[in-house]
């Protein structure tokens, strides 16, 4: 089996030394030699985590993906451009593909899917979903009994990493998200992280799969973590929750909701102790119940890992042909943000004088909205006081319309903070 390697950075780097120092138990599961024969790489002379000796490396990656001697295309370039011209050629030349690229699948899957069904050739994304977990094969061969009720993961290690540090040691934003870009966890683009945009990427490929659906990331309402401050950390914690970034996929009623947003989890739960880096995807299934999947969501083995498990894959033929492991793909309908029902926290800063929480709470129950907990802080010389508030469970357009009349007061003196609160058990 030949392969040949797009991008031989910290993936490619990764998939290489670990095709090199597990060598003898690969072929002892697949009985086959695997030869990366190629690779094309921007900058030939730039230094790489691995060993490339045995490596035809080329700067221009057409000539591997036109290689006939190659049988297998592992891009691990990223984005949606050049990786993409890459893909479609590799697959026009009846080559299986293996990428870790959630942005090109979650964007143009529907087609290069549709494209590789017709070529007859398996195009393998695994490692796009929280990186080394194996959750897109948990789904499609461990879970195929059951009927997904609730995908919910924390499948961003760099926002979950920044929450976590400004949590634990008080430390701002900015600083983290430096630390996370030197340490290699950011995305090329940092807000893809801090936006949510590279959760919503993985969320739309977990909902496709779990749920047998066409990719639809213009369906995923998406909010990053930009905007926690430490008082909302701090309040959470005093409620005794943790603020993590989700990505939750569910069926209700036959539609099916797709949203990224940073969501109170009350403490005492498995995934509100994700912490660090660290990826978890928990998956409710009709029969298993509650399953959690825990692991490293980036670095170079760990991806690698995922890369090589699709490649083992193709050479044991243990791959299904239905793409997502479904014989049709349906659409299904999407949920409106606005129907969508949760519990809320929220944050106000207001003059702290007789009558303001009254005016709230007023404005509140006139909305069916009840006040579940609620804290208040002193906050400045100019008598403002911090209000958090956590919510019954509310129409998402309900809480709006009572926020918006909220917000019309003069004691309110900046835009309400809204956040998700969510009970996973
Ligand atoms: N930037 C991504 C993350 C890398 O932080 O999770 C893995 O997809």
């Amino acid at each position: 089996m030949n392969i040949g390697i797009l991008g031989l950075g910290t993936v490619g780097g990764g998939v290489v030394n670990v095709l090199g120092k597990n060598e003898s138990e690969i072929f002892a599961r697949t009985g086959e030699k695997i030869n990366i024969t190629h690779a094309a790489v921007k900058n030939v002379s730039e230094p790489r985590i691995c060993n490339d000796g045995n490596i035809n490396i080329t700067q221009d990656a057409f000539e591997v993906v036109n290689n006939t001697d190659i049988d297998v295309i592992l891009e691990l370039i990223g984005g949606t451009t050049i990786a993409k011209d890459l893909v479609i050629a590799a697959i026009n030349n009846n080559k299986h593909v293996i990428t870790a690229n959630k942005a090109l699948i979650a964007t143009h899957g529907n087609e290069l899917l549709a494209l590789a069904q017709e070529k007859n050739v398996h195009l393998l994304f695994e490692a796009a979903v929280a990186g080394g977990i194996p959750i897109l094969k948990s789904l499609e061969q461990g879970l195929s009994a059951n009927k997904i009720e609730l995908v919910a993961g924390i499948i961003n290690g760099t926002g979950n990493f920044i929450l976590t540090e400004m949590r634990d040691k008080g430390r701002n934003f900015a600083d983290v998200l430096k630390e996370a870009q030197d340490l290699g966890y950011a995305e090329a683009d940092p807000t893809f992280d801090v936006e949510g945009i590279d959760a919503a990427h993985k969320l739309a490929i977990l909902a496709s799969i779990a749920y047998g659906c066409e990719l639809q990331m213009n369906q995923v309402s998406t909010e990053g973590i930009s905007q926690i401050s430490g008082e909302d950390v701090a309040f959470a914690t005093e409620f005794n929750y943790s603020i993590k970034h989700l990505g939750i996929a569910k069926k209700i009623n036959g539609e099916l909701q797709m949203r990224v947003h940073p969501t109170l989890i009350p403490k005492t739960q498995l995934l509100a102790n994700v912490d660090g880096v660290m990826n978890a995807v928990l998956v409710q299934g009709n029969a298993v119940g509650p399953t959690l999947y825990y692991g490293a969501g980036a670095g170079d083995e760990a991806t690698a890992s995922a890369v090589i498990a699709d490649l083992v894959d193709i050479i044991k033929g243990t791959v299904s042909h239905d793409i997502f492991g479904w014989k049709n793909l349906i659409k299904i309908p999407n949920c409106k943000p606005d129907d969508i029902e949760s519990v809320f926290y929220l944050r106000l800063l207001a003059t702290d004088k007789p009558g303001v929480l009254a005016d709230i709470t007023a404005i509140l129950s006139k909305h069916n909205i009840s006040v579940e907990s609620v804290i208040q802080k002193q906050i400045d010389q100019q008598n403002n006081a911090h209000i958090a508030i956590i919510t019954n469970r509310v129409k998402t357009a309900n809480l709006k319309t009572a926020i918006t009349q909220i917000q019309d007061h003069e004691f309110i003196q900046e835009s309400v903070k809204i956040i998700h609160v969510e009970n996973l058990d």
